[in-house]
């Protein structure tokens, strides 16, 4: 099959090859079981793929290796008891081997791809989707009538954060860092959006009565303490990530004088080795595909190219990217 390696740990722009590689056979390496073997049609491009190419991910696979965690496409086989069959439509989690025609994923992370979906926006599902479910609610508790800071907004955690928190019946705040972010916020589902560069803290508080009940943060950096500053009594700010580059650090007694958390949420250390708990957010989004308030934003589309691969991976390392990125595996 076509497959995109990592043959160096040279950074985006040098670290790809497209080669002839064999198939991937049926039992996948996370759970030592069959797994649900994929045609892919369309697999998505995050974050964790461009730190591969530097060797900087936790997941460090010897080269060469295949990146690609997320895929949709159609069931080539699956194993007895999974809850899709030969034939259908997915989207599938596989943790790496998604750059290719083939792919395999654990049959609990593998989730019926909706009619309303086509395949881009089934390989941006799950790693945003449930991530931005098991942030939000699993562990921001976040519920209806709450206001929540989405920062990174117009991104692939941020578009799914603006989605699933409007489901939940929560107002939501995007912070963003370019008009065009703004308009991709917006088109998400924001209600309002503030500039990360602007009196975005004060502007937050005053879009939300006096502070937001919970701040998503997959961004980090020197906004940290002003997302605190920025929730109401009560409030909690949920850890997802560290685009900005920096991990910021906190004086506690801010949480004290408010009354104020700081939680963490990792999605993939959480539910790996948890079918029970991919089940249930699963089935909690696919109430909310139903309900037609998510849909994923897919920001960019490449072929299954050295050239696509590399476009796709510069534009989310030079922040240019908006909703979900992803290669068009045809
Ligand atoms: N905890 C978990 O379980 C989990 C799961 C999935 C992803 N993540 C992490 O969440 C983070 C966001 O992922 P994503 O897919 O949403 O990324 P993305 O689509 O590239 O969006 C990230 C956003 O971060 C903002 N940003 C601020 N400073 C930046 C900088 N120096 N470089 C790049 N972006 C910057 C940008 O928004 P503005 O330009 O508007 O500021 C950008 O839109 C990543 O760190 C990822 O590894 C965590």
């Amino acid at each position: 099959m076509r497959a995109q390696q990592i043959t160096e740990l040279s950074g985006p722009a040098s670290a790809l090859t497209l080669g002839d590689v064999p198939e991937p056979g049926a039992t996948h390496p996370m759970t030592n079981a069959e797994g649900v073997v994929v045609d892919v049609r369309a697999a998505g491009v995050s974050f964790p793929e461009v730190l591969q190419t530097r060797g900087e991910y936790q997941i460090k696979p010897p080269t060469p290796f295949v990146p690609g965690s997320e895929v949709a496409g159609v069931v080539r086989s699956a194993p007895e008891g999974a809850g899709v069959k030969a034939g259908d439509r997915v989207a599938a989690f596989c943790m790496l081997g998604g750059f290719a025609e083939v792919a395999v994923a654990p049959d609990y992370l593998t989730f019926a791809l909706p009619d309303a979906l086509d395949f881009a926006q089934g390989a941006g599902l799950i790693l945003n989707y449930h991530t931005a479910y098991f942030s939000l609610v699993l562990r921001g508790r976040l519920s209806q009538g709450e206001t929540v800071l989405v920062h990174g907004a117009a991104g692939g955690v941020g578009t799914a954060s603006i989605q699933v928190a409007r489901g939940i019946g929560a107002k939501v705040i995007a912070v963003v860092s370019t008009d065009e972010k703004e308009r991709v916020a917006r088109d998400a589902g924001a209600d309002e959006a503030v500039r990360s560069d602007g009196p975005w803290r004060d502007e937050a508080k005053e879009l939300s009565g006096g502070g937001v009940d919970l701040v998503l943060d997959p961004v980090g950096g020197d906004r940290f303490t002003d997302s605190l500053r920025s929730l109401a009594e009560g409030g909690r700010l949920v850890v997802v990530g560290f685009t900005a580059g920096s991990i910021p650090e906190v004086r506690v007694n801010r949480l004290l004088l408010n009354n104020t958390e700081v939680i963490g949420a990792g999605w993939g250390a959480f539910v790996i080795g948890k079918p029970d708990v991919n089940r249930e957010i699963g089935a909690e989004l696919a109430k909310l595909i139903g309900s037609g308030v998510v849909r994923p934003l897919v920001g960019a589309s490449f072929p299954l190219s050295v050239a696509g691969a590399i476009e796709a991976l510069e534009l989310i390392d030079g922040r240019g990217a908006t909703g979900k990125i992803v290669l068009d595996v045809g």
